[in-house]
């Protein structure tokens, strides 16, 4: 028995919101347009779902499917101690169902697998982070709770859980534990933590600013990094031999930096010197946005080129291009000098035409295709390689929401983050780093109208950090960096309690060659942009 209509339309409403930013396709309109013109209150027939392999009671399936992937699907489960789906017992679920799939390593079904694979698992997370939010019952939660209550049943029935707030008593014993370990401890958070974690850090920044703390830090003996993977990483880079960061929950990745593996780097970097080898005084310049993998990092490093930040991006740039002045562009350096933007697209063609760039001098690599899905003439032609990368949060953000947001609140004005798309960037008003929009707001004057397309925990922290302000997140976006969203004040406590025991749980280490030339491009990032 399926559930009630409108629980099942605002679950397929927030998919489709998820999964298809830039428009839901006919096909797919077809299987959500009966479950949207059901009676509120009415239940979703059957007839309306496929049953889960195996069929007989048990789980019920939509498949909405992705752009990049039509096999993904909505599930509704039943709660497994009842068994079957009731009208106001179920669980849902986002399900890949790229499980079974197989392809020859090294092969381009590999390449486009993995990335499917990648696309998939986070576009899970999103659909699950929004049910959740939305008040909806997913069956990730519902494990979360379980877990939680047998963890704390084992350790004796006190208010330690693996997730979450913590329950009672968290705060305090987070900021005992800090008085406890004193100047032993740095706590480093990012932007887009939310407010339960941001109470409790030392340093809250954009990525560049906490990358240039993790180097001016010499005496802290745990660095706990309330941030993503690479963050951790790069501060494991930038700190010394005696330091020991640490990252909170060591899944908290993000989905940008995964699409650009190392391999696929090399063998781009392979293709583009190869096509444009005979270029007289030919040099192609490494850039990649620190949201990416240490090894990367040390690619760079060992190539020549650098870091970039959102702060820096155009400053780097420039630095890249040997300082030439803009106007002079593509002529005076005869195509000869090269940029390899990776992994985002959009921070690299927002900056490189800020810069004065035109778009024809820039193309995109696209890692899923044999030699980038590109000619060697028009890799000859280029500027600027751009990675086909992208920030499953940011790219919620369409030019649409840009026009609404003017149209419904006459004066405000839209600030965002360069990893959003060109259209949103052309349309905004302002687009900069975390920093620069904290900045931005906390400058303009009391009455101001922002309209703010970046992630939403540091989206509501400005809102209530200015009360003065008209601050609202741009769209209606559900866009909660699910990854950022992983540290949370228990596994902070967790840390915590462990290092007071001195004991040193999820530590990140980059290994020494890796270090090494990750060192050299970090480095390098912060002396261009002293
Ligand atoms: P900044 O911190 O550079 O603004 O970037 C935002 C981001 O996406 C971090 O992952
Ligand atoms: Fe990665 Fe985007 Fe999250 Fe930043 S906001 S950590 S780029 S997924």
């Amino acid at each position: 028995m399926p559930i009630v209509a409108k629980n099942l339309q605002r679950a397929v409403e927030l998919y489709l919101a998820c999964a298809y930013p830039d428009g839901v396709p006919a096909s797919v309109q077809g299987k959500a347009g009966p479950v949207m013109a059901l009676e509120a209150e009415a239940l979703a027939p059957v007839e309306l779902f496929e049953r889960s392999e195996g069929g007989g009671e048990g789980s019920y399936v939509l498949r909405l499917g992705q752009p990049m992937y039509p096999f993904m699907k909505l599930v509704i489960d039943p709660v497994p101690e009842q068994g079957t789906v009731s009208p106001t017992s179920y669980l849902l679920r986002a399900d890949a169902h790229d499980r079974h799939l197989h392809a020859p390593a090294g092969s381009p079904d590999a390449a486009w697998l993995a990335s499917v694979r990648v696309s998939n698992r986070d576009l899970v997370e999103k659909i699950e982070a929004a049910w959740a939010k939305a008040g909806l019952p997913t069956f990730k939660e519902y494990l979360r709770a379980k877990l939680a209550a047998r963890r704390a049943k084992k350790e004796g029935g006190g208010d330690k859980v693996a997730r979450g707030q913590g329950g009672r008593g968290t705060g305090e014993r987070i900021a005992a534990r800090k008085a406890e370990l004193g100047e032993r401890l740095v706590i480093l958070g990012h932007h887009y933590q939310c407010d339960e974690v941001v109470g409790f850090v030392d340093v809250l920044g954009d990525s560049f600013q906490l990358a240039r703390e993790a180097a001016k830090l010499t005496r802290a003996e745990y660095v706990v990094f309330c941030g993503v993977y690479f963050m951790a990483e790069s501060a494991d880079v930038l700190t010394g031999d005696h330091q020991k960061v640490i990252l909170p929950d060591l899944d908290a990745g993000c989905s940008m930096a995964d699409m650009a593996k190392i391999d696929d780097v090399q063998r781009a970097w392979g293709v583009i010197n190869e096509a444009c080898a005979d270029i007289d005084g030919f040099k192609l310049v490494p850039i990649t946005y620190i949201n990416s993998s240490a090894a990367i990092k040390a690619f760079v490093g060992e190539h020549g080129g650098t870091v970039c930040t959102s702060s820096n991006c155009e400053k780097i740039l420039a630095w890249a291009m040997d300082q030439k002045p803009k106007a002079q562009g593509l002529q005076s350096l005869g195509l000869s000098r090269k940029v390899l933007f990776f992994p985002d697209q959009h921070l690299g063609r927002n900056t490189a035409y800020k810069m004065s760039w035109p778009l024809e001098s820039m193309v995109v690599w696209d890692y899923t295709q044999p030699r980038g899905g590109l000619s060697d003439e028009e890799i000859r032609k280029a500027t600027f390689i751009l990675w086909k990368g992208c920030c499953s949060v940011h790219q919620v953000f369409r030019a649409e929401h840009v026009d609404q947001a003017r149209a419904k609140w006459p004066g405000v004005r839209v600030i965002v983050h360069p990893e959003c798309c060109f259209e949103v960037v052309q349309k905004a008003d302002l687009s900069g780093s975390t920093d620069l929009i904290g900045k931005t707001i906390a400058a303009s004057p009391a009455g101001s109208k922002w309209a703010v397309g970046t992630e939403i925990n540091m989206v509501r922290r400005l809102a209530k950090l200015h009360p003065d302000k008209q601050i609202e997140l741009l769209g209606e976006c559900e866009c909660l960096c699910p990854t950022m969203a992983r540290v949370d004040p228990a596994r902070l406590l967790w840390v915590l309690d462990n290092l007071a025991e001195r004991q040193v749980v999820n530590q990140v280490v980059v290994g020494e060659d890796v270090k090494r030339w990750a060192r050299v491009s970090l480095q390098r990032m912060l002396d261009i942009t002293k």
